[in-house]
């Protein structure tokens, strides 16, 4: 099917989606343990999307991604940069919370990475932030430290999406390590200028034969007026 275009669109495909994961039960021993399907939220049309590990116990209680003592911090730290936190959209890898906050399962990610791709497919953002070591090697699709990665910006496709991937210290692990507040902050700071930037596209390949001309590229369809945004999904 083809990606949708208008902000209707995109929001009745992240509905559906969200339906669709709040069903799901690949992982037998989070859908058993899980109070809530944590989907996401923000704003379906936001350039930008920030992807976290797990919901913890409060997102799991409530329903909704980085509510708790790392949300509180990742929204004082975007509001530093003039950003709102209804202006984004937040996931995570995992939807549903491991049990006492354990790492996520190479299964685990694996099943819930189609979630991921067709939410970022339907809120084509300008630029992801991947927070934290599973998000940024998920997205990366390398095994590289985030300490390695961090800051800096690349243009990757991921899935049917091409975006400026920033990978960011998780908030929890600054929490609890003071330097890295200040690093992630660092770090933060260069997203209004990458949100500036026109959306990356994705690589071209070298023509088969010819003159040297690249392929024609689709021009993008006008991008509608931004609708009330939806909180919750
Ligand atoms: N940590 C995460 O990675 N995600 C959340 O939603 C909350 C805490």
């Amino acid at each position: 099917m083809a990606d949708p275009v208008t902000a209707g669109e995109r929001r009745a495909g992240l509905t559906e989606l969200a339906a669709r994961a709040r069903a799901c039960e690949r992982c037998p021993q989070l859908a058993a343990a899980r109070t809530t399907v944590v989907f996401g939220n923000g704003d379906p049309d936001a350039d930008l999307l920030l992807v976290g590990e797990a919901p913890g116990q409060d997102e799991d209680r409530q329903g909704v991604p980085f509510v708790g003592a790392a949300g509180r911090l990742l929204n004082e730290l975007l509001a530093e940069i003039g950003i709102r936190r209804d202006e984004v959209f937040v996931t995570n890898v995992l939807r549903c919370r491991p049990p006492d906050n354990r790492d996520p399962l190479p299964e685990e990610i694996d099943h819930c990475r189609g979630y991921l791709l067709e939410t970022l497919a339907l809120v084509r953002p300008k630029v992801v932030c991947s927070l934290g070591t599973f998000a940024t090697r998920l997205l990366r699709e390398d095994p590289a430290s985030i300490r390695a990665v961090r800051g800096r910006a690349e243009i990757r496709t991921i899935g049917r999406s091409t975006v400026r991937l920033l990978p960011l210290f998780h908030p929890a692990a600054a929490l609890y390590q003071p330097s890295s507040v200040e690093l992630l902050r660092e770090d933060l700071a260069r997203l209004p200028a990458l949100l500036e930037l026109p959306a990356p596209t994705p690589a071209v390949p070298p023509p088969v034969t010819g003159d040297g001309d690249r392929p024609p590229q689709a021009e993008a369809p006008p991008e509608p007026p931004a609708d009330a945004q939806l909180g919750l999904f």
